[in-house]
């Protein structure tokens, strides 16, 4: 398979991961995210790897947000559900899972790191996203640095100022860097005036400043995109920071302390919670989902309610 191709356009290549930015890329001519292609992953996918949620249509309401049961389904059946339904598959650890997926997104990071200026990414790792026409991604932030790879249907992207607490509080990021609350955030729709709107059309890619607040709405058809998320020396060190002063707010009441991710204050607040979660005084509870339905294709909306009792919790990644 010849490796895909990326183009960075010569204006986003000083400070890639700075400001959001559309590109193409050729991926939407890949068969590795054909209907057969997808039909085969799902058939032999570890299915505690992949997530089955509702999703609503009302972006002031996550409680349309389920998590739905989809053991014994096969894949043809998982995709026909998303086709008719409001469905959205979180295919999670693909390059962890299968090799075709690793090589392609190690070949993307390639293409990216030979284009951008600066850019060294230490890790990266991919999620495929399947999902049906008309459903919304509610406002969230993501801890880590992301790329969406959008490679069939279409799908409008807004993306909202990074880092502003107009926007998101920063406790609220602390909390998403600490893993103990999803990611959707409080929304306003003005918000919408301060946001970066992309339509985006299969051959398209996506990135934006490091957890900037962002939305998503499919357009009229199923959409497959592949999304990465990277870390880098810079985004590994705010993760540590961000922890670290949630650490040292809620066990020591220290409030507004400064959010610089460098210098001599930054290595000691970093430091000192790291040692302090060694001795086990950090101790996490990460957000689980509780499954209340199980993907039905012959259902409306592509889901069944299960019968009170069959609930299994899940952590969402
Ligand atoms: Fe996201």
């Amino acid at each position: 398979m010849p490796a895909p191709q990326v183009d960075l356009p010569a204006s986003g290549r000083a400070d890639f991961g700075g400001r959001p930015l559309l590109a193409s890329h050729d991926l939407h001519e890949n068969e590795l995210f054909s209907d057969a292609a997808l039909v085969e992953l799902l058939d032999s996918y570890p299915r505690e790897h992949l997530y089955a949620l509702t999703m609503g249509s009302d972006p002031g309401r996550t409680d349309g947000n389920q998590l739905a049961l989809h053991d014994g389904v096969s894949g043809a059946d998982l995709l026909r559900a998303v086709r008719s339904g409001r469905l959205w598959l979180n295919i999670t650890g693909v390059d962890r899972v299968d090799a075709r997926y690793r090589t392609l997104i190690d070949e993307l990071y390639v293409q990216l790191v030979a284009q951008a200026t600066r850019f060294a990414p230490l890790e990266r790792h991919g999620t495929l996203l399947i999902s049906s026409p008309d459903v919304l991604v509610y406002y969230h932030a993501d801890a880590p640095a992301s790329v969406l790879w959008h490679i069939r249907g279409r799908k409008r992207l807004r993306v909202y100022p990074a880092l502003d607490e107009r926007y998101v509080r920063h406790e609220l990021l602390e909390d998403i860097f600490a893993g103990v609350s999803h990611e959707y955030l409080p929304y306003e729709p003005a918000y919408d005036q301060a946001a970066v709107v992309y339509d985006l059309v299969p051959g398209q890619w996506a990135t934006w400043p490091q957890n900037a607040p962002h939305q998503v709405d499919n357009l009229d058809s199923v959409n497959v995109s592949l999304v990465t998320e990277h870390v880098t020396r810079e985004s590994r060190r705010r993760a540590q920071l961000y922890r670290a002063n949630r650490f040292l707010r809620l066990r020591l009441g220290l409030r507004n302390l400064s959010r610089r991710e460098s210098g001599p204050m930054a290595i000691a607040k970093t430091a000192f919670h790291r040692l302090a979660r060694r001795a086990g005084l950090d101790p996490v509870q990460l957000k689980q989902h509780v499954a209340s339905l199980r993907v039905d294709p012959d259902a409306p909306g592509g889901v069944v309610a299960l019968d009170p009792g069959r609930g299994a919790a899940g952590v969402v990644r």
